[in-house]
């Protein structure tokens, strides 16, 4: 008994040790503080909030909406100059391109957002900073309650890393080079 109930507890150690270490890929306060500040910078650069510009928007593939536009660009954080790509995620399920581009404010649900950031931040997967925002630039969360910004979701079966990987580059949309 005792040397079952020692071989649980290494268990339940274990399990406690994994789930932290994978807390800590995405979600935390810091990745929310670097989350608002590429929002200012969105924000400041029109591809987010407000004063957002807006392009045609194209028909989308699930998980990311009915229609979508995306952008390419680079963007500069703490003195860090990094691929910057912008994925806006339009709904519900039938939307026309004439109900997204006559009220795109309406109809967007998400913004989808890959950063490179600095060498180290996520060698295995090139540095790349993942974050789902809501429109009004909140975070979006998973079922967990986790905010869907870092890492997302490092070492899950499912999530943004684990889909994105699937492309040499994490781009699906393109191999081009977009200032890495
Ligand atoms: C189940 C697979 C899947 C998941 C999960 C997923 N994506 Fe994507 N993502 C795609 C596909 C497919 C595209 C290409 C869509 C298109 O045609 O624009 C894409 C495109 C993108 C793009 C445009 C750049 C590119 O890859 O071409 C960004 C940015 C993006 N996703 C961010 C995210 C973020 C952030 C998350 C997590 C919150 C996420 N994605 C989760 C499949 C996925």
């Amino acid at each position: 008994m005792k040397y079952a109930s020692l071989g649980i507890a290494t268990v339940v150690g274990a399990i406690a040790l994994a789930g932290s270490v994978q807390a800590q890929e995405f979600g935390t306060d810091e990745d929310a503080a670097y989350a608002a500040l590429l929002w200012d910078l969105m924000e400041a650069d029109r591809l987010a909030g407000d004063n957002a510009l807006y392009g045609f928007p194209y028909e989308g593939v699930n998980p990311h909406g009915a229609m979508l536009e995306t952008f390419y660009t680079q963007g500069t954080i703490n003195g860090h100059t990094g691929a910057l790509v912008v994925k806006r995620n339009y709904g519900p399920a039938e939307v026309s391109y004439d109900e997204v581009i006559g009220d795109p404010a309406a109809h967007l649900a998400a913004l989808t957002v890959m950063f490179q950031r600095e060498d180290g931040y996520d060698s295995d997967n090139q540095n790349w900073f993942w974050v789902k925002y809501l429109p009004d630039g909140t975070l979006d969360k998973n079922p967990a309650g986790m905010s869907l910004a870092g890492r997302v979701a490092k070492g899950a079966e499912q999530g943004c890393l684990a889909c994105h990987s699937a492309e040499d580059d994490y781009l699906f949309t393109t191999d081009a080079s977009i200032g890495r």
